[in-house]
């Protein structure tokens, strides 16, 4: 029942202010924390944070930085025995929050921007026995694109997560099982703005025709949309209070994730999916912010919505 994530590892810079500033403008913030981040390690430390054996392949700099990345993932309880060191800095990100929770994100890759196919062929032996690939796109997409071929070659059911989203080519649709894009992403992919119902189900189908496996939207405020065999079913967001929506994504690609491993059905898998998000955004941070699994089978009790444990 184990998870691979092969992606990005960030430490995340962060500086709250009431609200964002505009192009040019300077804003007094409030609060500034530092927090180790990275698409690709949240959904590494999410995954084992809700209980699944999970490995993450990536790089970090030869910086303190990487250390401390690296550190972070073992606390998790991640095997991070094939994260490796390179020559130079380590990924960073510089994050805005605002008080409403909304962010603006720049990534600067540093070490993720190495990865290639020495790196793949590491995932490969990392796969045996894996069920899911977790991928993300804040690595070279030549490496996103071996290592779903290897995942196929593996049996490894592949899950991306299209973000930071920019155009794909054909072969990488074909490699995926599931796409979770959000709306900004979904847009990007299909060149149409998901914002309504009708247009959140013809996107999902768009996307449909370039997988041929199920999509999962992730709406935010709006919840999210699973299209699987010719069906849409749409969740609420559940109700929580918003402090930082940074790495919601994240945690919700580990709970569907996870929630896959342990065999439970696509619908069953949203709803950790949605629990898994909601979670995240009641508190600051990428990794500090991932939900345990205790909190998730409570808040999908809450929910009514039943669980397994
Ligand atoms: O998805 C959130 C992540 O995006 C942050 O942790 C930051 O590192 C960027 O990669």
């Amino acid at each position: 029942m184990t998870v691979v994530v092969f992606g990005s590892i960030n430490m995340d810079l962060v500086a709250r202010a009431p609200r964002l500033p505009a192009p040019g403008e300077t804003v007094p913030g409030h609060t500034f924390f530092t927090a180790p981040g990275g698409k690709g390690a949240n959904q590494a430390v999410a995954c084992a944070r809700l209980g699944a054996p999970t490995r993450m392949v990536g790089r970090v700099g030869d910086d303190a930085l990487g250390v401390e990345l690296r550190a972070a993932l073992r606390a998790a309880g991640v095997d991070e025995r094939e994260v490796v060191s390179t020559a130079g800095p380590s990924g960073v990100a510089l994050i805005a929050v605002d008080d409403g929770a909304r962010n603006t994100i720049i990534v600067v890759p540093g070490a993720n921007g190495a990865i290639g196919s020495s790196d793949v062929a590491r995932l490969e032996v990392a796969l045996r026995g894996a069920q899911v690939l977790l991928l993300q796109l804040e690595i070279p997409l030549e490496a996103v694109i071996a290592a779903a071929r290897a995942a196929r070659r593996a049996g490894v059911r592949v899950i991306l997560d299209p973000a930071p989203a920019c155009q794909l080519p054909a072969e990488l649709y074909q490699l995926v099982d599931i796409i979770t894009p959000n709306e900004s992403e979904a847009a990007t992919l299909v060149g149409f703005a998901p914002d309504d119902e009708a247009a959140r189900i013809a996107a999902a189908r768009a996307l449909h025709a370039r997988t041929g496996g199920a999509v999962v939207l992730k709406l935010g405020e709006h919840g999210a949309l699973l299209f699987a065999d010719e069906q849409a079913l749409h969740l609420p967001a559940l109700p929580v209070r918003a402090v930082d929506s940074v790495a919601a994504g994240d945690a919700f690609n580990a709970g569907l994730a996870v929630a896959l491993v342990e065999g439970q059905s696509l619908p069953a898998a949203l709803r950790w999916a949605v629990a898994a998000g909601a979670l995240a955004v009641t508190r600051a941070g990428a990794q500090p912010a991932m939900p345990s699994r205790d909190e998730v089978l409570a808040m999908l009790k809450e929910q009514g919505y039943g669980s397994r444990a």
